[in-house]
């Protein structure tokens, strides 16, 4: 949606991946206070996000409106969006356009948009993800829209996530109607997954930008179905596909190994550039995948991707990538934090599963000079 949210990205932490419906309030504010303790809201992170299961089973008779879980959520959701807001962090809830949402524990908000965006609105929530269980069959646009609507109609400024599963190409119009669309079916915590959903939305690069985002689902970095190396692919693979980073493990009991993954403050840049484009893969054969995104101020971002399961050399060349003729180019490796000289190779022996990613530096003299600009060169080297 072109209303100025959502410029880059959306980063946060959403319960679902680590706790399903075992959720409560508690595991909501204890996340809220690592966001800060840890670094990742330094680093970024900004939405605090809840699943399905918050709400009680019915609406409240009285109201027509949802109201909290009562053991789950026993302080109400107006407390817990006021105590996220308190540590300078945002809030966001979940519910499905149908009758019910997909875990059946709490009603849908098909044919009650209105008053549940303005119930969302009163408790201050900041993100809504709309989930697609239940939906009766109804045209996807007309009940996307109509939440959209609803939201509009609220004046508050709310961050809207189509959770439609990419089944009716959202891409195609979902910038009209959200902020970021799910291009694909759930992710789970393991190495087949991550990769069927990587290879399902890097081919939708060019729906991607600034308040329209491809997500190609929420992370399982630090939930122990993959090893380190796998996270830190699934990691670049999202960020420099320009994803949603939505952290999907339970930080309290992340270790620093995790933590160092998710707060790449390199690799975080390149997901939240703010020209927002998704990278495209210039090649993927044989498992070995190349992809690049521009970057603002003329830098690239480049991944080398080993998908296969034996050690190999993934390469490209600068002028494969378009980059202009010079002799030598300045490389960073945003997981080594290492800067390195190349003449215009650009490859990487990876372990199984690895990815490299690199950011290529635009310096003083990379530059197509211009006509004129070389012929004041030359009168100024013979003067
Ligand atoms: C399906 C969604 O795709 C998931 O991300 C999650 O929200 C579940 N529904 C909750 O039931």
């Amino acid at each position: 949606l072109p209303d100025g949210l959502a410029l880059t990205p959306p980063m946060g932490f959403n319960n679902w991946n680590s706790t399903g419906c075992a959720i409560d309030e508690k595991m909501i504010r204890d996340t809220a206070d690592l966001f800060v303790s840890t670094g990742l809201k330094d680093a970024g992170y900004e939405y605090v996000n809840v699943d399905d299961c918050w709400a009680a089973e019915k609406r409240d008779p009285l109201t027509g409106r949802l109201t909290h879980h009562p053991t789950r959520f026993p302080s109400g959701i107006k407390a817990l969006a006021d105590y996220v807001h308190s540590k300078g962090l945002k809030f966001g809830i979940y519910t499905s356009a149908g009758t019910e949402t997909c875990a059946r524990t709490m009603p849908g908000s098909l044919d009650h948009e209105e008053i549940d965006a303005r119930t969302f609105a009163d408790w201050g929530v900041d993100y809504l993800k709309y989930d697609n269980c239940h939906n009766q069959g109804r045209p996807a646009l007309e009940r996307y829209t109509a939440m959209r609507d609803a939201l509009r109609a609220t004046g508050r400024p709310i961050v809207y996530s189509l959770c439609e599963w990419g089944q009716n190409k959202p891409w195609e119009w979902g910038s009209d109607v959200g902020h970021l669309w799910r291009t694909t079916g759930d992710i789970n915590d393991s190495w087949q997954s991550m990769l069927g959903l990587f290879k399902a939305n890097a081919p939708l690069a060019g729906y991607a930008g600034p308040g329209r985002w491809n997500d190609p689902d929420m992370l399982e970095v630090g939930n122990g179905g993959m090893t380190d190396t796998e996270y830190r692919s699934h990691f670049s693979l999202w960020s420099i596909m320009a994803a949603p980073l939505l952290i999907g493990t339970d930080l309290r009991k992340a270790t620093p190994r995790t933590l160092e993954i998710l707060s790449n403050r390199e690799v975080i840049a390149v997901d939240q550039d703010p020209l927002g484009i998704q990278a495209r893969a210039v090649r993927g054969e044989n498992g070995q995948w190349v992809l690049t995104k521009p970057l603002a101020g003329g830098d690239i971002a480049v991944a080398l991707f080993n998908e296969s399961d034996r050690t190999a050399t993934v390469g490209t060349t600068a002028a494969a990538l378009g980059l202009p003729q010079r002799s030598g180019y300045v490389i960073r490796d945003l997981w080594r934090k290492q800067d390195s000289p190349t003449a215009g190779a650009i490859s990487a022996t990876l372990p199984a599963h690895a990815t490299a990613l690199y950011r290529i530096k635009k310096d003083a003299d990379w530059r197509d000079t211009p006509p004129a600009a070389e012929a004041g060169l030359h009168l100024d080297s013979g003067a």
